[in-house]
């Protein structure tokens, strides 16, 4: 338990400068009966923030991204917590990325952020490999799924 939080520390320590508002979803806490979530699970909504990132940075919606960002790593801290198995270096070499892709966002730098976007792809990919699930290639996303949200900054022409 004291690696795990070891871990959950150094990404968290990883703050978002950009990411203004704190979490806003509170988890109540209902005794014995939490809410564990598959792995599984918890990656496919890491992979619906990895997507929805690059669209809300493609469109320079850049509190989205910061957003999308803050999630994204809510969803690999609560992995490397609930998850033993998770080796501690593949969780930690995420947080150069995160980090640098926070930076870009402030810096509204959409140059940067879609190279360093590749750079935290393939950090996904480099534990699905080393975790014998070398079957999951994550990449660059070209189309955006999501027809029902808005990508574009509002209040812009
Ligand atoms: C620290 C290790 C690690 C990192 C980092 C990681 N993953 Fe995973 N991922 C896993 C493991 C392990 C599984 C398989 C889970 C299982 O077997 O239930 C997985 C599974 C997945 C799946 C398959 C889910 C499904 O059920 O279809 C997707 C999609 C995925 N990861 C996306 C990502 C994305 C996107 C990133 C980067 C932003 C990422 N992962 C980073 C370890 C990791």
């Amino acid at each position: 338990m004291k690696l795990r939080g070891y871990i959950a520390a150094l990404l968290m320590a990883c703050s978002l400068t950009s990411l203004a508002v704190a979490q806003s979803g509170t988890m109540r806490a209902t005794g014995s009966a939490k809410y564990v979530p598959q792995l599984g699970d918890l990656m496919n909504s890491i992979q619906t923030r990895h997507i929805k990132l690059l669209f809300a940075g493609k469109a320079q919606n850049w509190g989205l991204a910061a957003y999308e960002l803050g999630q994204l790593k809510a969803g690999l801290v609560e992995a490397a917590v609930m998850y033993e198995g998770i080796p501690v270096s593949n969780v930690t070499t995420m947080t150069a990325p995160i980090q640098s892709i926070d930076e870009a966002i402030a810096a509204k730098d959409g140059r940067r952020f879609a190279k360093l976007f590749s750079e935290l792809t393939a950090g996904c990919n480099g534990c699905h490999q080393s975790m014998d699930r070398g079957y999951i290639v994550m990449r660059v996303p070209t189309e955006q799924p999501f027809s029902n949200q808005v990508f574009p900054p509002q209040g812009k022409p």
